[in-house]
């Protein structure tokens, strides 16, 4: 009989569980309290763009998520979900960082800008760069771009080449705009002030 059968390690199997209907129901039990534990939504305070939010998320959620799910800045855009496109770049205290693999909960306390804080009329010289060389052709990476971009100058004024290929390596364009984003970065500088290639 299927229900009496012991395993090898001397447990009756999952399958002999379920067929006499003891222990599963307790298993099942356990697992969904142990799965609800890991999950249940933790109070956070995240400053994005200067401004205070509390939000109930489950401290693993990545921050794009928290982003646009639950706080609807939609400009931020989801890629690959992998760190390897570039597409959901933010700054936090400064820095690119790529906010698909980021836990929320490593964001807390910190300062969060995504493009929608990067200015509120598009006047940022990354911004106005990007406009004047017609940089963004369907737009989808464009979001991510700037913001790297953004940091690269904040770090770096006058950056060569070499120094734009690396600050953008890694950032998938898909319609293929890396000649324009690298003179729109050029320009950006000397819109700041600095550079006069
Ligand atoms: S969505 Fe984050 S790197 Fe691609
Ligand atoms: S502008 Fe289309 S993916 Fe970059």
């Amino acid at each position: 009989m299927v229900g009496t059968v012991e395993d090898p390690g001397g447990r009756r199997s999952e399958r002999s569980k379920l067929a006499d209907g003891t222990g599963s129901l307790q298993v099942c039990t356990d697992r969904v309290i142990q799965d609800l534990s890991e999950w249940r939504d933790s109070q956070m305070r995240l400053t994005v763009n200067d401004v205070v939010h509390d939000v109930d998320a489950p401290p693993e959620m990545p921050l794009l998520w928290v982003l646009r799910d639950l706080l609807g800045m939609t400009g931020t855009k989801y890629g690959c979900g992998i760190a390897q496109c570039g597409a959901c770049t933010v700054h936090i205290d400064g820095k690119q960082q790529r906010s698909c693999v980021i836990p929320v909960s490593s964001a807390e306390g910190r300062s969060i800008t995504t493009i929608e804080g990067l200015s509120k009329d598009g006047s940022h010289p990354v911004q106005r760069a990007w406009a004047e060389h017609d940089v963004v052709q369907c737009g989808y990476c464009q979001s991510g771009q700037i913001m790297a971009a953004a940091a690269l100058l904040a770090e770096t004024p006058d950056p060569d080449d070499d120094a734009i290929d690396m600050a953008m390596n890694g950032l998938i364009c898909r319609c293929g705009t890396y000649p324009r984003i690298r003179a729109a970065v050029h320009r950006a500088a000397e819109l700041n002030g600095r550079g006069a290639r």
